[in-house]
């Protein structure tokens, strides 16, 4: 398929992957492999702390390259120079404190801040820490310098650090970070410009008991909820996800999420929340019907009993259409967003995108991703495509890209939706 070939011609790139001097910095490991594994040339650049976690040997047999700390290595080719000039994406994970103050002074007193300087590439700085540090102003003085830069830095994850203490300050997943970093080498590159916004998003599928152990679910995984997520994160907004079942996707970094399980539980989770948001984003998969009634014990194959035979269905609430109503009433804020999203396959007489048109107009959004479901494509893929449609008659293809590539191109939607008002 096309996405794949562009996504190896893509990868045929080189990546310089930074490593600085943190316990983190093994995670380094499975960073490099992503990336050799998808065919980029990876030269790995670590600092001299960095290789008393992880040694020169290991950098060097998974990226197949030399690994050097120092600007006085390979003075002949000039390898100061030559990196940073050649990258055509750096990748710092897991940077310390330390070594964010060195790239935000514009030191070059090793070959990595060397690198960085020279380089005018897309970097992603990918920071790992304790929560003091990550929080003390001196840092977060750094990270506010090194975005007017135009480098990326990622938030941190939330959760166990080193040690027997929790909070900010954690690596990402290996592959949230290798994500990120291939949206931001495709040119979506985030800026922090949502730092007042408020997003609302649903995510996954939710699933309709019949009795305690069967329910009618979905193929939904909850990746591009996620993914929305992450981007609007990413860009500095306050996120809350309202997710059903979501596989076992990492969680996404910088967003609270809030578990439900039935259609009826995600309703009141997204209206106890909705008026607290200036934009929300339905990526949920969501149950039109359920079960009249789900039994207490479970049911018996064979039994006189013909509850699992007949499973009488009533319908759900529509999520979508009543935010769109709490709005026309004027029990949310006016200005808010609502995003819809519509799985389609189209049918002998109606493309995907015809029925795309047809439902943004039914439900009353502002915005509409449409996806051609035909053959049960998209679900549970990490890759996603279709159409944005929105009521200003804005209609945009989205090529094939990752679900975060595709979350970056949604948001742009929601900006151009706010500026034609
Ligand atoms: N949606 C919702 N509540 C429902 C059904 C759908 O909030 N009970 C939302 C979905 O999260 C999505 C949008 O509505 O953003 C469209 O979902 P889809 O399943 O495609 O639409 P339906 O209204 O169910 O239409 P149909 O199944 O007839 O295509």
């Amino acid at each position: 398929m096309a996405r794949v070939s562009d996504q190896r011609r893509s990868e045929c790139d080189r990546i310089v992957v930074g490593v600085g001097g943190g316990i983190a910095a093994y995670k380094a490991c499975y960073v490099i492999r992503d990336f050799t594994e998808a065919g980029a040339q990876v030269r790995v650049v670590p600092t001299e702390s960095a290789l008393r976690f992880v040694g020169a040997a290991t950098f060097e047999a998974l990226s197949g390259n030399p690994v050097s700390t120092t600007v006085f290595d390979d003075v002949d080719e000039v390898q100061h120079v030559r990196i940073g000039q050649e990258a055509d994406l750096i990748v710092i994970a897991p940077a310390t404190a330390d070594l964010m103050a060195r790239i935000a002074q514009g030191r070059a007193d090793d070959l990595l801040t060397a690198t960085v300087l020279v380089a005018t590439c897309p970097v992603l700085i990918v920071p790992a820490m304790h929560t003091e540090m990550w929080q003390n102003p001196a840092t977060r003085r750094n990270v506010r310098i090194l975005r007017e830069h135009g480098i990326t830095v990622m938030e941190p994850a939330h959760g166990r650090l080193t040690g027997a203490d929790s909070g900010a300050g954690r690596l990402p997943d290996p592959e949230q970070i290798t994500q990120l970093a291939r949206s931001l080498r495709a040119g979506f590159a985030p800026r922090t410009d949502w730092s007042d916004r408020k997003v609302l998003i649903t995510a996954g599928g939710t699933q309709e008991d019949i009795d305690p152990v069967r329910y009618i679910g979905n193929r939904s995984s909850g990746r591009q909820g996620f993914a929305l997520a992450e981007a609007a994160a990413q860009r500095g907004a306050q996120v809350t996800v309202v997710a059903g079942n979501t596989a076992e996707l990492p969680t996404p970094i910088g967003a609270e999420v809030i578990s439900v399980r039935s259609t009826r539980e995600m309703y009141d989770a997204v209206h106890a929340r909705a008026n607290d948001n200036d934009t929300i984003l339905m990526a949920a998969a969501v149950s039109d019907f359920r079960p009249e009634s789900s039994a207490e014990n479970k049911l018996k194959k064979g039994s006189d009993d013909d509850a699992l035979t007949t499973v009488r269905l009533v319908e759900n609430p529509d999520i979508l259409a009543s935010v769109v109503d709490a709005r026309h009433d004027g029990k949310l804020n006016a200005e808010t967003v609502i995003v819809g999203f519509a799985a389609e396959t189209g049918d002998q007489e109606h493309t995907p995108l015809e029925m795309g048109r047809a439902k943004l107009r039914r439900k009353g959004c502002d915005v509409l991703m449409v996806n051609d479901v035909a053959g049960g494509a998209v679900f549970g893929a990490t890759e996603n495509a279709g159409w944005l449609v929105d009521k200003h008659g804005d209609e945009r293809v989205v090529a094939d890209g990752s679900k975060l590539d595709v979350a970056f191109q949604i948001l742009d939607a929601v900006d151009r939706c706010m500026q034609d008002r």
